[in-house]
């Protein structure tokens, strides 16, 4: 998720059971630097109390219209000028009711009539029964919504607590704050189709046995959800890594170098880029067993003997796509000792416009990371910062880079 710092958020609560989820929300985007303001309707402090939503965004919480504590009086006024975003979560069938008739009788409904809305967007986190969300008046309202050009969110599947099951869940903290967060993102790749692969290959060399490495998949992960909080339609398909699949984006999963190369050499049909940040093993045993292997009573090691697996992101790039101009290839370099002049001649030999340099034992299985881009005409570094902040830096400028790679070409 990108840091929300700068940002200004007033968080609207209306009357639902998810209520308790908005702590935990007020709470993540408090972390990811953003300063809260709590407004909430009557109906919600029935749900949970305003000295719980004050005690963790740290500032006074509004619920009534006539609260006098603003000198002018005018709190729906001031506080929506203030904010970047007012998300509602939850969003109760009720409110999101009245917000179409442009009712305004409480303070959080009058400051969502009262915002401008060139420059104050508005989110929805709707929560409610699954009969409530499928009713044909809460769904004209959700379309009407969208319509008068508030940002309507999903919700989520599952259990209730009424005890039923079905749609009208609000979305989880995590999924509402990264809403919120890849919101602000410039949509710089809208319209692109990217594919990534990440993570490590593992090669089996019996049922209970195997080659990897230690690629943690972060990186790339990280780099898909940037792309797609940047307008483009992601596909990804990951090695084995023990992390979650970015909202929105596509995951395929594979476990060796062959499977990946096949699901690459599928996908890269309907993309526009292709970014290798996978650390691809660079051999697999040649005979795998089926049974597991024993050690002898002489004790001896068995011998292996491998083959190279396909180099993915080379084949790639020496395709009759890439080659025609149709194709953006990014690879990664990972390595331990004289960076630049390994990723560059990597760059070269793999025949794509832009290599990423990184040293392996300073990112594997770190949250952090440091990078060089190089391309034709040189090298360019970006810092040591949070990988997320990193993929959002490389997707700008890759956006930069696509753009005139592109320019003039229907896609
Ligand atoms: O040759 P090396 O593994 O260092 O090159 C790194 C780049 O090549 C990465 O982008 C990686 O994803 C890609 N690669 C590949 N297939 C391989 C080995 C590496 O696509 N078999």
């Amino acid at each position: 998720m990108k840091d929300l710092s700068q940002k200004h958020i007033v968080l609207g609560l209306s009357g639902g059971i998810a209520c308790y989820k908005a702590a935990e929300l007020c709470r993540l985007l408090m972390k990811a630097g953003a300063s809260v303001q709590v407004v909430m309707t009557e109906a919600a402090t029935q749900f949970i109390t305003p000295v719980t939503m004050q005690a963790l965004s740290g500032q006074e919480v509004f619920v009534s219209q006539w609260d006098d504590r603003q000198a002018n009086n005018m709190a729906h006024i001031n506080l929506s000028r203030q904010a970047s975003a007012i998300v509602v979560a939850p969003a109760s069938a009720d409110f999101m009711a009245k917000l179409i008739h442009g009712r305004a009788d409480d303070l959080l409904s009058l400051m969502c009539l009262a915002r401008p809305l060139e420059s104050t967007p508005l989110l929805l986190a709707p929560a409610m029964n699954k009969e409530m969300w499928s009713h044909p008046a809460t769904q004209r309202n959700v379309a009407q919504l969208t319509q008068d050009g508030a940002f309507v969110l999903g919700v989520a599947q599952g259990d209730q607590a009424c005890g039923e099951s079905g749609d009208g869940r609000m979305l989880e903290p995590m999924e509402i704050a990264q809403e919120l967060s890849d919101f602000f993102v410039p949509k710089l790749l809208r319209g692109y189709r990217v594919l990534i692969n990440a993570g490590p290959t593992f090669e089996p060399i019996d049922p209970v046995r195997g080659l990897t490495n230690l690629s943690s998949g972060k990186m790339g992960f990280a780099l898909a959800s940037a792309a797609k909080a940047a307008g483009a339609q992601v596909t990804l398909v990951s090695g084995p890594v023990h992390l979650q699949t970015p909202r929105g984006v596509q995951r395929i999963q594979v476990q060796t170098g062959l499977q990946m190369h096949q699901q690459v050499m599928q996908h890269v049909k309907e993309a526009d880029i292709f970014i290798a940040t996978a650390a691809v093993a660079d051999w697999r045993v040649k005979a795998y067993s089926a049974h597991k292997l024993k050690k002898t009573p002489e004790h001896r090691a068995p011998q292996f003997e491998f083959e190279e697996n396909p180099d993915i992101l080379s084949e790639v790039a020496h395709g009759d796509k890439a080659l025609k101009g149709d194709l953006f290839c990014v690879g990664f370099s990972a390595e331990t000792h004289d960076l630049l002049k390994h990723a560059s001649e990597k760059r070269v030999r793999k025949k794509v416009p832009l290599m990423v340099g990184n040293v392996g034992p300073l990112t594997f299985g770190l949250d952090d990371n440091e990078l060089i881009l190089i391309d034709d005409k040189g090298v360019k570094t970006l810092e040591r910062d949070s990988k997320e902040n990193l993929a959002h830096l490389l997707v700008a400028d890759l956006a930069e880079r696509v753009q005139s790679f592109f320019k003039g070409k229907k896609r």
